[in-house]
């Protein structure tokens, strides 16, 4: 799925100054990290390390997520997830990013937002004081959850005003949780009057319906996916009209079965129609999700040149929730790539 990067290549995609607005904290564990917390814990694995992250599709994935999270029982290890993932940024030359994090997975932590928010900021903090890339949290809600318990989320993000989330979010699987937009417009409005971002996961697990939802009912500022709007020309035409990014993470949606192959993926037919991408891993532990990676993949794929490539990295920073000192700071650094 992905060939070798050249090393030149590489380097010079990591210099390119770019954001990354499509990843979850959930999927940042190491399959090394799992395998030491699960034996410490005594939790046994579902399957060998080496077939850890071999998934049968987003709903197996997600399942799995919930053992990984299971596993981060203590604020140290929150804070040792939170700089790890500083670090893989940093590699990939990511100048910001906008982190989602779902609380539902962390199972130990359910009723704790609080201190579980001030355990990744710790670790985000540490990690910036270190001269690592600034993060945002997004915080997300999952598909599956009530209206009442979108509010009441939405209720304890207003109360702590917590200075390191910027978004509500919502994420998980639209396959089986059908329609439900009608069921966070609410917290989602809320959030939108409390000065929270909006971005919404839609085109990927749902149709172009999905991706109509998180706009017309949820407001979003941004789609995560989004892909699937290709299949409703006059949604592929709002979106260009309007100007709404998607952040397209396509490894992810080849090893979760999305697509069969990059060469049916199409993000690049929505960025010719004028539609805004940017390239994220969604999942960094997933086999071959790497942010330099995801440019590599396309700039081959597609031919991108690199005014191309420059166009994807200046949306990936103009998409993103991050001040607008970080954000003029990288624009003029990607002028002279
Ligand atoms: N949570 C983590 N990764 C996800 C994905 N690809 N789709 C929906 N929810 C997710
Ligand atoms: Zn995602």
């Amino acid at each position: 799925m992905s060939a070798p990067i050249a090393p030149a290549e590489a380097a010079r995609l990591k210099a390119l100054p770019k954001a990354e607005v499509h990843l979850h904290l959930e999927g940042c564990f190491e399959a090394a990290l799992i395998a030491q917390w699960a034996q410490t814990e005594g939790v046994a694995l579902p399957r060998p390390q080496e077939d850890l992250f071999k998934f049968s599709g987003l709903a197996d994935f997600l399942g799995f997520l919930d053992l990984a999270c299971g596993l981060a029982r203590t604020q140290d290890r929150l804070v040792e997830l939170s700089y790890g993932l500083s670090q893989r940024l940093a590699a990939n030359g990511t100048g910001y990013a906008d982190v989602i994090f779902n609380p539902t997975h962390w199972h130990v932590w359910h009723g704790r937002l609080g201190p579980m928010l001030d355990a990744i900021h710790a670790g985000f903090t540490a990690a910036e004081q270190d001269g690592l890339p600034g993060v945002g949290l997004c915080v997300s809600l999952l598909r599956t959850q009530s209206a009442n318990e979108a509010i009441e989320l939405l209720d304890a993000l207003t109360t702590l005003r917590h200075p390191r989330v910027v978004a509500l979010s919502v994420d998980g699987n639209e396959a089986t949780a059908g329609r439900t937009g009608p069921r966070f417009a609410e917290a989602f409005r809320k959030a939108g009057s409390a000065g929270l971002r909006r971005t919404v996961h839609a085109g990927e697990s749902s149709g172009p319906e999905g991706v109509w939802d998180a706009v017309d009912l949820l407001g979003a500022d941004r789609i995560d996916h989004g892909v699937r709007a290709i299949e409703d020309p006059a949604l592929v035409q709002m979106l260009a009209d309007r100007q709404i990014p998607l952040g397209v993470c396509p490894t992810s949606n080849l090893v979760l079965g999305v697509y069969p192959s990059i060469e049916a993926h199409p993000i690049e037919r929505l960025r010719l129609a004028g539609v805004r991408v940017s390239l994220n891993t969604d999942d960094p532990a997933l086999p071959g999700a790497s942010l330099v990676g995801e440019y590599a993949l396309c700039r081959r794929a597609f031919g991108w040149t690199d005014e191309v490539t420059r166009e994807v990295a200046r949306t990936s920073i103009e998409a993103s929730f991050a001040n607008g000192d970080v954000k003029a700071g990288l624009l003029e650094r990607l002028k002279v790539w």
